[in-house]
């Protein structure tokens, strides 16, 4: 027959259980930072879910600092061909469909901005303002000149969310981060460039007179100057 079990020795464990409870609180604690937004990572691939006063549209987002470009490439909710939307860090920017709408042969505007493409830093010196559930995501909050607002997930430190003071909105569906457009992709199309094959300029913004239009279909850059 086997012998009884040895008691269990609830005395000694409620003993620990204690100790280590009124150690936890005698730890002082530290002053918890203010957080700061993640710098966005100097290549990555994103799909954001475009919302502006209820038009719908999706972006393909490639971001690639090194190489000083980003592509946002739209398709507004059961719209046309997808925008290209082609920024240098030089400042030009190409804006194209590879097809035309209907039978009519494709176009290509360009533009010449001030400033080149968002740096991964962009968002250093915003305003923090504490947490938010977005999109079922607890995020930490900031603020950057009363002009945009950015969510991050606390956990991951993704993007989540960002809108704009116009109402205009992004939710971040994918975040690839090291993801890389392959360079042809790249290659704006020849009817963007004149027969010497220099860059047919047809606009120059300044922010001044900024194009409402072409600000409003980008996910981020075009207004962001600080
Ligand atoms: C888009 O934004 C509007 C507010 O501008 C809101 O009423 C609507 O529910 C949003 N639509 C989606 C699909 O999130
Ligand atoms: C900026 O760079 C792009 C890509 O290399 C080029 O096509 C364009 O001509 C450049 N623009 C200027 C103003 O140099």
């Amino acid at each position: 027959m086997a012998p009884p079990p040895p008691p269990i020795r609830t005395h000694t464990l409620h003993t620990t259980i204690i100790i280590i409870i009124i150690f936890f609180f005698l730890t002082p604690t530290k002053p918890t930072p203010t957080p700061t937004p993640a710098p966005w990572p100097h290549q990555f691939h994103s799909i954001l879910s475009m919302n502006y006063s209820g038009a719908l549209s999706l972006i393909d987002l490639w971001y690639d600092w090194p190489n000083g470009r980003n592509f946002n490439i739209i398709q507004e909710q059961l719209g046309g061909p997808p925008l290209y939307d082609l920024e240098w860090n030089n400042g030009t920017s190409f804006l194209y469909h590879l097809r035309g709408v209907g039978s009519a042969p494709p176009t290509c505007r360009t533009a010449q901005l001030e400033v080149g493409i968002l740096r991964p830093d962009w968002l250093s010196g915003a305003e923090y303002l504490g947490q938010q559930t977005v999109d079922g995501f607890l995020c930490n909050v900031w603020q950057k000149v009363d002009f945009i607002w950015y969510y991050e997930d606390v956990a991951t430190r993704r993007p989540v969310h960002w809108r704009f003071y116009t109402g205009r909105s992004a939710h971040v569906m994918t975040f690839e981060v090291g993801a890389v457009l392959e360079d042809s992709k790249w290659q704006a199309p020849w009817y963007c460039f004149d027969k010497a094959g220099g860059v047919r300029t047809e606009e120059r913004l300044s922010f001044a007179d900024n194009s409402e239009e072409l600000t409003q279909k980008r996910s981020l850059r075009g207004v962001m100057v600080f």
